[in-house]
């Protein structure tokens, strides 16, 4: 593929030709390399024909490709989602003579029905070798061909593997569990939780640390993610989550509250890494598309040339807080993010009310991260402010643009004035709101834009949004804006160059 077309972000994981869904089998080996599989159809420029995918990075933005790592067995055959683990006390009985063995656990889609595979590898996940008495897990459910996206953890108090399982059209996820990746027993089922759409997907179930209101970390709780599509609240494809404990057996949340991850449209079927420990943030990669408009986004060419379909979003870091309004939330960060910068393009530690404005079109990847920080408002006068941006393109106008008014704490994203694109689904603008804490009286917007994705977090990520864009013409432009500020009030801007990882 060319990397360089001015549609491929250059700090996000692009597949190098065709259509690429869901991240899969992600996982950190034991000379600290992250895996990352994906859905992916390498003959066409649209969904179907699923293999796995795969690459491989030491920092989570340079990806090198490798060969694909799972095929299907026939041409009725699609390798679906699924997950990896590392087997070191050899459970399994695959590995005798290692501890680095990998066992990947995926759904096998046939027309008659959907059942759970595994397949394992002796080369740290290079290559796979099916297990000879597949499927692991035959149909289940009420209807056979409805069954799928096994996600699997260790869970060290009971010595067990543990999977959930989406029974996608009965609004359930199976909990199993097994000595050995090969033998399974239904433990419970997690029924009817938040919202349904239309169907379940992609569950995942990880342990993560809990930061106290003095930052200390204190104890740790599950989080579940569960995929829904269609029928998300603003069409098409979003992930939800449930916070709350797992004993082995059962998941319980701590209270009745559906959250979304994300306040845009574009963040679907995220997968946690395996292989990192419980008292530490977690990390996933999300795909950056929905269902609704996947299939018929700009391409760069056909399959046989350039074209592909679908990036991901950069890592996210991941822990719980309790917020004031929200309850006990999922933060999702850029991971290490200043690790891929290449130079500094703004600092003004004083903005206040005034603007920053720079051209970028010398920035060979077109990728920037942006942080603006507004500190010291205190009493109601000191919340008239705005903070508002704009990426453009000097040459056609096309813009895309977001803002947040302090005293509401809201927060809005327009990718409306892109012309490569347009569809009915491809809806414009998205918000949030609540975000503004007084008793803190700081706010906080960081973003990443990178060709034709950007990625927002507010207040360290209480929030974030993630949209996909297609201008015409390289954005090349940045106006960043804060007004209305009072005197007590300042704002510390930053803006960095992104490395070009994929050039
Ligand atoms: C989610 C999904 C999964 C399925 C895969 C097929 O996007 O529909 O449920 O395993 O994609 O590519």
């Amino acid at each position: 593929g060319n990397y360089d077309d001015p549609l491929r972000p250059q700090v996000h994981f692009s597949p190098p030709r065709g259509f690429m869904n869901d991240p899969n089998g992600m996982f950190v080996d034991g000379n600290g390399t992250y895996h990352l599989y994906y859905q992916y159809n390498p003959t066409a420029n649209v969904a179907g024909n699923q293999h796995w995918g795969h690459a491989t990075s030491d920092d989570l933005y340079t990806w090198t490709n490798q060969p694909i790592a799972i095929f299907p067995g026939g041409p009725t055959e699609g390798v679906f989602s699924g997950s990896a683990v590392v087997d070191v006390n050899n459970t399994s009985g695959f590995f005798p003579n290692q501890t680095d063995g990998v066992v990947a656990i995926y759904t096998i889609n046939v027309p008659e029905n959907q059942t759970q595979h595994i397949a394992y590898s002796y080369d740290n996940g290079f290559s796979f070798i099916k297990y000879e008495k597949n499927p692991v897990i035959s149909p289940g459910g009420t209807n056979p061909t409805q069954f799928r996206d096994p996600k699997v953890i260790y869970y060290a108090p009971t010595k067990s593997w543990i999977m959930v399982v989406a029974y996608p059209i009965d609004f359930q996820v199976g909990i199993f569990s097994s000595p050995n990746l090969i033998d399974w027993t239904p433990e419970s089922n997690f029924t009817h939780h938040g919202l349904t759409g239309l169907q379940y997907e992609c569950p995942n179930l990880a342990e993560m640390p809990v930061e106290g209101g003095s930052g200390q970390i204190n104890e740790s709780l599950y989080v579940l993610l569960i995929s829904v599509n269609p029928g998300a609240p603003l069409g098409g494809s979003i992930t939800e989550y449930f916070v709350g404990q797992f004993n082995g057996t059962y998941f319980e949340t701590l209270d009745s509250t559906t959250r979304l991850t994300d306040f845009a449209k574009d963040h679907y079927a995220g997968q946690f890494f395996y292989g990192i420990p419980g008292s530490e943030d977690q990390i996933t990669i999300n795909w950056a598309s929905n269902w609704q408009y996947t299939n018929v986004v700009p391409t760069a060419g056909d399959v046989l040339g350039d074209g592909f379909r679908s990036v991901m979003t950069v890592p996210r870091g991941h822990y719980l807080k309790d917020l004031p309004r929200f309850g006990m939330s999922l933060i999702s960060y850029p991971r290490d993010i200043m690790s891929i910068v290449e130079s500094e393009l703004a600092m003004n530690h004083s903005l206040g009310n005034g603007t920053v404005f720079l051209d970028y079109s010398n920035v060979q990847s077109g990728a920037l991260y942006f942080e603006a920080n507004i500190t010291g408002l205190t009493g109601p006068e000191s919340l008239d402010g705005t903070l508002n941006f704009t990426f453009s393109s000097s040459v056609s106008g096309e813009s895309i643009s977001g803002g947040t008014f302090l005293s509401s704490g809201d927060v809005w994203l327009d990718r409306g004035h892109t012309d490569g694109f347009s569809n009915p689904y491809f809806t414009d603008k998205f918000s949030a709101t609540g975000l503004y804490n007084e008793a803190v009286g700081a706010w906080k917007v960081s973003g990443i834009v990178d060709r034709s994705v950007i990625e927002l977090f507010l207040n360290g990520g209480e929030k974030s949004a993630t949209s996909v864009f297609f201008p015409t013409q390289p954005l090349n432009i940045m106006m960043l804006k804060v007004s209305g500020l009072n005197a007590t009030a300042t704002a510390s801007v930053g803006v960095w160059a992104l490395k070009a990882a994929w050039l």
